[in-house]
C-alpha cells in the first residue's frame, strides 16, 4: 500500500501577473517528497520551477532547434514512463507538447502551438504530473475536445479526441498557460503517494 498524505495548500497567487482566471494553487512539498524526487534522476523541470508558471510564446516557424527540443522530450518522457510532457517541463517555454498513450502501437504525436477550439461534456478522473511527481488529484475535464496546431513540418493540424486522450491533451496544453493540474483539482482531492513495497501503485493514475 502506498502512504497517502494530504496535500497542505495555501495562498493562491496573485492574479494580475496571470493570463486567465485560474486561481495558482502553491504546495508546500514535504522534505521526504523532495528528496525521492531528486533520486528519480530524469531530466524533467520540478516544481515550484518559474518556467513551469510561465506562459509559454509560440513558435514560428519549427526548426531543427523545435526538432531538437522534441526528441529530448520523447526520451525524457519514456524516461520518467509518462504519457504526455509540454516544453516548459524541459524548461523551455515555447508552445510544444507531445503524448503518447498506453496502448499498444500508439502514436507519438507532437502538437505544436495547440490550441483547444471546441470542448463537449465532462469527465472527471484522477490525475499526476512527471514536474510534481507523486502528488495525485482529481481532475474535472472536458470530455470530448477539437485541438488546432501544426506539426514538425509546420502543417496544419486539427485532431478530435475523447475520454483519456482528451484529458491528456487538456493537461498538456495548460502547462503552456503556465497552469498545473493542481489549480483545477477537486476540492479535498490532492494527495502525495509515497510508493510503498508495490511500485505499481504509483502508477495508477495519468502521468503528464
Ligand atoms: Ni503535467
Amino acid at each position: 500500500m502506498a502512504r497517502r498524505t494530504p496535500a497542505q495548500t495555501h495562498d493562491e497567487y496573485p492574479d494580475e501577473e496571470y493570463m486567465t482566471t485560474i486561481p495558482r494553487v502553491e504546495l508546500e512539498v514535504p522534505e521526504d517528497i523532495r528528496r525521492r524526487w531528486e533520486e528519480r534522476g530524469d531530466p524533467i523541470v520540478k516544481y515550484p520551477a518559474e518556467v513551469l508558471r510561465q506562459t509559454a510564446k509560440p513558435v514560428e516557424k519549427p526548426t531543427a532547434a523545435t526538432r531538437e527540443l522534441v526528441e529530448r522530450m520523447k526520451s525524457a518522457m519514456i524516461v520518467a514512463r509518462g504519457v504526455g510532457l509540454a516544453a516548459p517541463q524541459m524548461g523551455v517555454s515555447e508552445r510544444v507538447i507531445i503524448y503518447q498513450l498506453p496502448e499498444e502501437g500508439a502514436p507519438l504525436r507532437v502538437i505544436i502551438n495547440p490550441r483547444i477550439i471546441s470542448m463537449k461534456g465532462e469527465q472527471v478522473g484522477p490525475e499526476g504530473c512527471l514536474s510534481i511527481p507523486m502528488l495525485q488529484g482529481d481532475v474535472r475535464r472536458a470530455h470530448e475536445i477539437v485541438v488546432r496546431g501544426i506539426d514538425m513540418l509546420g502543417r496544419p493540424i486539427k485532431r478530435r479526441a475523447c475520454e483519456f486522450e482528451a484529458r491528456v491533451i487538456q493537461h498538456e496544453v495548460d502547462h503552456l498557460d503556465g497552469i498545473l493540474f493542481m489549480d483545477r483539482a477537486e476540492a479535498g482531492t490532492l494527495y502525495w503517494h509515497l510508493p510503498g513495497d508495490s511500485e505499481e501503485e504509483e502508477d495508477a493514475a495519468l502521468h503528464e
